[in-house]
C-alpha cells in the first residue's frame, strides 16, 4: 500500500491532489472528485488583492464546504505585506487547511501584475512574499511552481532550499517552464531531482493522465504525492481508480459511458443549487466537452451539446445518449 502524504498536521490519503484549474476546479467539481477519493483539492487562484479591496466578488473563489477538506486555499499576488494580510483574512474567514501560494500562473493578466510566474524572474521578491505569509498564519503553508519562467532561468536548489527554510510545508512542482506549453512532456528528471534536495514533501505534477502515470511517477521520481489536472476533468474517476490501485494493486473500476453521462447530470443538478438554468447551461458546456471525451463515439453527440441552448435541451440530449448506450453495454 501507497503512504499517506503528510503536510504539516495534515495527513492526506490517497497522495492524490486534484490540481486547481481556473474556471473548472471549483466548489461543485471539488466535491465530485473528494467524493471519487482525491486527497486533497486546491481552490483555483484568488486574487490577494481582491481579499483586500473586493472582498464581495472575489471570496466565491475561496469558498469551500467541509466536505471538500482537506483543500488548500490558493492565492496570488505582488506584494508580501498585501499576500500576508489575505492569508490572515482568508485564514480567519474560512479556515482553509492550506494556505498555498502560486508562483507559476503564467497568464498575462498575472503575469503583467508581477505575481504568478513573474516571481519566478525576481526571486527575491518570491521569497518575501512566501516568508511573509507564512508568518502571518498558524496553518500549513505550501507553494506551486514550475521549474522557472524559461530554459535560461531553471531555478537552482538554492530557491528552494531556502523555501524550506522560510516554513514552506510542502512545494507543488508542475514540472515545465512558465513559458513551455502543454504539448512539450513534463520533466520528471527535475521532480526527481527536488525530492532528493528538500526535507519537506513535493507533490508532483505534469504529464498526468491515468492511475498508471501516476504509479509511474511516484516510483521513476520517489516524490511524495502527485497533482492531477487536465487529467482529472470530465474524470473525476482517476481518483477512484488511483486509491484501488494503491489499497489492492490493482484497479477493478470501469466506467461506462452511462456512468460517465449520468455523472455530467449531478454535475447539472448540484450547479443548480448556486445558479440559475441558463447560467448553468453556460458553464456546463466546457465541462460536456471533458466528460464526452472519455465516451465512445463522441464526436456523434459532441456538437449538438455544446450548440444546445437551453439547460432542458442539454439535459433531454444527454437523457437521450444514456438511453442510448443502455441499449449496448460498452465500458472504457
Ligand atoms: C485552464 C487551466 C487553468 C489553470 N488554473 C490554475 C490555477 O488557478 N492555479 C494553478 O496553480 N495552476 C493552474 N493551472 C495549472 C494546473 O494546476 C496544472 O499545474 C497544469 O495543468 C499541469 O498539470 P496537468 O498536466 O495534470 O494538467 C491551470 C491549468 C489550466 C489548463
Amino acid at each position: 500500500m501507497r503512504k499517506e502524504l503528510t503536510i504539516g498536521n495534515i495527513k492526506i490519503f490517497p497522495a492524490v491532489v486534484l490540481a486547481p484549474i481556473a474556471g473548472y476546479t471549483d466548489s461543485v467539481y471539488r466535491r465530485i472528485c473528494k467524493r471519487m477519493g482525491a486527497g486533497l483539492v486546491f481552490t483555483e487562484l484568488v486574487s490577494a488583492d481582491g481579499i483586500l479591496h473586493n472582498f464581495d466578488a472575489t471570496r466565491k473563489y475561496a469558498e469551500f464546504t467541509d466536505e471538500e477538506r482537506p483543500i488548500a486555499v490558493q492565492i496570488f499576488g505582488s506584494s508580501p505585506a498585501s499576500m500576508a494580510e489575505a492569508a490572515s483574512i482568508v485564514y480567519r474567514k474560512f479556515k482553509p487547511d492550506i494556505i498555498d501560494i502560486n508562483l507559476g500562473c503564467p497568464a498575462k493578466k498575472i503575469v503583467k501584475k508581477g505575481a504568478g510566474a513573474s516571481l519566478l524572474k525576481d526571486l527575491d521578491r518570491a521569497l518575501k512574499i512566501v516568508s511573509s505569509v507564512a508568518e502571518k498564519v498558524p496553518i500549513p503553508v505550501t507553494v506551486k511552481t514550475r521549474k522557472g519562467w524559461d530554459n535560461n532561468t531553471i531555478i537552482g536548489k538554492d530557491f528552494f532550499i531556502a523555501l524550506e527554510e522560510a516554513g514552506v510545508k510542502a512545494i507543488t512542482i508542475h514540472s515545465r517552464t512558465a513559458k513551455e506549453g502543454f504539448p512539450s512532456p513534463a520533466d520528471w528528471d527535475f521532480i526527481k531531482e527536488l525530492k532528493q534536495t528538500l526535507n519537506i514533501p513535493v507533490i508532483g505534477n505534469g504529464s498526468v493522465k491515468s492511475p498508471t502515470d501516476v504509479e509511474r511517477m511516484l516510483e521513476y521520481t520517489g516524490c511524495d504525492g502527485v497533482m492531477i489536472g487536465r487529467g482529472a476533468l470530465g474524470n473525476p474517476w482517476i481518483f477512484k481508480q488511483t486509491k484501488e490501485l494503491f489499497l489492492t494493486g490493482k484497479t477493478e473500476t470501469d466506467i461506462t459511458p452511462v456512468e460517465r453521462v449520468k455523472m455530467c447530470i449531478e454535475h447539472i443538478k448540484a450547479y443548480l443549487h448556486y445558479h440559475n438554468p441558463e447560467l448553468v447551461n453556460k458553464i456546463i458546456k466546457k465541462h460536456i466537452a471533458c466528460y464526452i471525451k472519455h465516451i465512445p463515439e463522441a464526436s456523434k453527440h459532441r456538437h449538438a451539446l455544446l450548440n444546445s441552448r437551453t439547460l432542458e435541451q442539454t439535459l433531454s440530449l444527454l437523457t437521450e445518449i444514456t438511453k442510448n448506450y443502455n441499449e449496448l453495454s460498452y465500458s472504457c
